[in-house]
Parts: C-alpha cells; structure tokens; sequence
C-alpha cells in the first residue's frame, strides 16, 4: 500500500495566514496541520508516501519532513502546479504507484477515528469514508437507501442529496490510474474525485463507512479554529 498526502491549493480562504506559508503547514495546536494526515498513514504502516504540494512554499515542507527517516518512512514529492483537483494526484502519482493500491489523505483533514485496520485490510475496488454533517454544501455527499448502501455520490450539489459528507480520506486499487486519466475536467475546471467515486460504485466496487468521531477539514477560519480544539482534547486524552 502506497500513501499519498495531497497539499495543493493556494488556500485562498484562510488569507492572509496563507501568504506567509502554505495551508497545510499552519499551526493545529501543537503541530503543523499536515502531521495529523501523515500520522493517520503512519499509524496504518504506510511507509512510502508520496507529497504532492502547490509550488508557493514548497520548500518549507522539505524542512519540516525532510526524507521521512525520522519517521520511519520514506517521502517523495511532487508539485501540483495549478489546483486542477484531487483526481489529478493520480496521474501526477503514476509511476510512484506502480501496480500498488493507494491510500490518499488530504492534507488540510483531521481524523478523530482510528481507521489504520481498515486501511490494512484493504484488497481491492475502492473504500472511502462518510460523516454526517451540518454543512454538506461544502462536500462531495454520499446518499444511502435503507440499508446504508451507497447510491448516489456528487460533488457539492446545488440541491443536497444527502447530510453525509464525503471526507478525504480514499482508499483506492491500482485501476485509479487510468479512471483519473478518463476524467473531464468539471465546471470548476477541476478533475473531480467523486467522479473516481461513481467509478468504483458503478463497478459496485465501492465500499462506504460511516466514520464514529469527529473530523475536520480546516480549511476555513472556524473549522481551522475548531481542529486546534480537537487535537487539544485529543493530546489531553494521551498524556
Ligand atoms: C474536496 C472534495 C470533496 C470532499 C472534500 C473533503 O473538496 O472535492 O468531495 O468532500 O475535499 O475535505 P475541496 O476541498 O476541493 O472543496
């Protein structure tokens, strides 16, 4: 299983914190954000990771993760220059992924669950991971029937089809190469992952979890604000 952490974006929406260093890299509490993802692909034995980062302060990540041997792991890094979306990790992640199966994390979200058996236990097709929300405008949302069987997936519809957000955590088999290379790019001018979503569950290869704790996508000045809180708790609870 190869890991992949995508911290692209030029985080528009939390300026001017982003002028001076990338969204990923501000402060959680007592870390920069992107440890957080790193340490949910760590905590899966996940020891080749691939970086992919926008081209403003680059560099800064190098300083903060160097090679990965502190970690016990191994990085590579990559630039997206433009953000042209998530499934576009794949094709610029090609030959890191080789023939493996791939488990991508954003950067900018936060995890309260401990989901590293389910990342290990993953064979094939594609496995991704939902919450109830408040505010599924923001999200890619899943629609379940009855028996909590995924039905219907779409990115940040204008009528909502669900309060189930899709979080950035995906698991995903090699096929994932080619079915991002299909992609059109959508009116936003990105390569959608839900659309590599509805790919897997139009093959009737996708599994669907409901995630049990709280998660974070800090992109935005309160849901940054509430991130600090949770690994606040969270570090309360381990010491
Ligand atoms: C992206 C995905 C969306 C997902 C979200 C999770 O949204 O496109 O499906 O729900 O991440 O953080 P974006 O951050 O690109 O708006």
């Amino acid at each position: 299983m190869k890991g992949i952490i995508l911290s692209g974006g030029s985080g528009t929406r939390l300026q001017p914190l982003t002028k001076v260093t990338s969204k990923q890299l501000l402060p959680v509490y007592d870390k920069p954000m992107i440890m957080y993802p790193l340490q949910t692909l760590l905590s899966a034995g996940i020891k080749d990771i691939l970086i992919i980062v926008a081209p403003y302060h680059a560099g800064d990540y190098l300083n903060l993760l160097g090679s990965g041997k502190e970690f016990g792991a191994r990085f590579a890094y990559e630039v997206q220059d433009k953000p042209e979306g998530l499934a576009q990790a794949f094709i610029i992640g090609e030959n890191f992924i080789e023939n493996d199966n791939v488990c991508m994390i954003l950067g900018d979200n936060i995890f309260e669950d401990n989901v590293s058996e389910t990342i290990k236990n993953f064979k094939s097709g594609g496995h991704i991971f939902a919450k109830k929300v408040s505010d599924p405008e923001r999200f890619g949302q899943v629609k379940f029937d009855a028996s909590m069987n995924a039905v219907e997936i779409a990115e940040k519809p204008e009528i909502k089809i669900s309060d189930y957000a899709i979080t950035g955590l995906y698991l995903y088999d090699s096929q994932v190469v080619e079915a991002a290379k299909a992609v059109k790019p959508s009116a936003r001018g990105e390569l959608e992952i839900t659309e590599l979503h509805n790919f897997y569950l139009q093959k009737g290869q996708l599994k669907v979890d409901v995630l049990k704790g709280e998660w974070i996508d800090a992109g935005t000045f309160e849901s940054l604000f509430k991130a600090g809180e949770l690994a606040r708790k969270k570090n309360a609870t381990i010491t």
